[in-house]
C-alpha cells in the first residue's frame, strides 16, 4: 500500500522482489511495514532477506518515522532457512560476510525512526534477533522466543546478544541462550523483551495504536531524545548531563527559528 508522497521511482526501487527476498515492503505515509511473507517456511530466513533487509534500510522514505517489522502467518520467524546451513565456506572471508548481514538488522535501531516487531508464534534464533532489533517489541499471546544458536553450535550473530542484555541482564540471558528454551508471552513481559501482550487477533490493533502514540509527538525533539536515551548506558551522569544540555540547545535553537 504505497502512499502520495513516495515518488515513482522510490516505489520502483523499494517494491523489490518478494518472491525472491520473502519480504514486502510498503509505505503509508509516515509508516513503512516490512512483512516476512513465506509463510509456508515460517518466514525462515535467507541471505537474500537480509540483503532486502539492508537495501530497504538505505532506501527508506525520508518521511518514514515509524516502520513495522511483521510475519505472515503462523510464525514470526522460524530464523535462519536451515536449507542455508553450511553454504558459508570456512575458508571464505567469513567476517565481511556476516558484517553485511548484520547491516540488515543494524539500521532498526536508527535514532530518526522507531521500529516496532509485531510477534506471534515462534520466533526463533534470527527471528528472536529481529525482533531484538526492533525498539520495541507488541507480542501475541501464542509468542515463543527461542535463542536457539548454541543448541547448534553457533552463537546468536545477528546483532541481537547485546539488546538481549540490555533488556533482560546478563543472567537471564545466559540463561536464555546458554539452554535455549523457549520463552512465552507471560515471561517476555516481565523481562521486558515485551513492551505489551495482547491476543492474536488484537495484535495489528496494539501495532496500530503505539504507532498512532508515536506520531503524536514533534520528529525532531523525538530523533533527539531517542539519540540522548541510546547513549545512556555508556555515559557517566555528568556526560549525559553535558548531552541532554547540548541537545536541548539545538531545541531551544530550532523552537526559535535559530
Ligand atoms: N528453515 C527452513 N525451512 C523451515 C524452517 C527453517 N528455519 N522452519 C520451518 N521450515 C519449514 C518446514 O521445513 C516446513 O516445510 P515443508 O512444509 O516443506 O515440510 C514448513 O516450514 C512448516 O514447518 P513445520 O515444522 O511443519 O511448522 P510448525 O508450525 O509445526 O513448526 C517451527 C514451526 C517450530 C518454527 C518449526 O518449523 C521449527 O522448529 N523450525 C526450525 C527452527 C530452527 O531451528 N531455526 C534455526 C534457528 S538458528 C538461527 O536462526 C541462526
Amino acid at each position: 500500500m504505497w502512499q502520495t508522497g513516495v515518488t515513482r521511482e522510490a516505489e520502483r526501487v523499494l517494491g523489490g522482489n518478494p518472491e525472491a527476498t520473502g519480504l514486502r515492503f510498503e509505505v503509508d505515509g509516515e509508516i513503512a511495514t516490512i512483512t516476512l511473507d513465506r509463510p509456508e517456511k515460517r518466514n525462515a530466513q535467507t541471505f537474500a532477506l537480509w540483503s532486502e533487509l539492508t537495501r530497504i534500510g538505505n532506501n527508506l522514505p525520508e518521511q518514514v518515522r515509524v516502520v513495522v517489522v511483521r510475519g505472515e502467518g503462523p510464525s514470526f520467524s522460524a530464523g535462519i532457512d536451515l536449507s542455508m546451513f553450511g553454504s558459508l565456506q570456512p575458508g571464505s572471508d567469513l567476517d565481511s560476510s556476516i558484517a553485511e548481514f548484520q547491516r540488515g538488522f543494524l539500521w532498526l535501531r536508527r535514532p530518526d525512526i522507531v521500529s516496532i516487531a509485531a510477534v506471534q508464534g515462534h520466533a526463533i534464533g534470527a527471528g528472536f534477533q529481529l525482533a531484538l532489533s526492533c525498539d520495541l517489541r507488541i507480542v501475541a499471546d501464542d509468542v515463543k522466543f527461542c535463542m536457539k544458536e548454541p543448541a547448534l553450535g553457533l552463537v546468536p550473530d545477528l546483532t541481537g546478544t547485546k539488546p538481549l542484555v540490555d533488556l533482560v541482564g546478563l543472567a537471564k540471558a545466559v540463561d536464555i541462550c546458554l539452554t535455549a528454551r523457549v520463552v512465552e508471552a507471560e515471561e517476555a513481559l516481565r523481562l521486558g523483551l515485551a513492551e505489551r501482550v495482547v491476543p492474536r487477533d488484537e495484535l495489528a490493533t496494539a501495532v496500530k495504536e503505539k504507532t498512532a502514540q508515536l506520531l503524536s509527538v514533534d520528529r525532531a525533539a523525538a530523533t533527539a531524545t531517542k539519540r540522548l536515551l541510546q547513549g545512556a548506558t555508556g555515559r557517566s551522569l555528568e556526560e549525559q548531563c553535558a548531552a541532554e544540555r547540548a541537545e536541548q540547545v539545538l531545541r531551544i535553537r530550532a523552537l526559535n527559528g535559530g
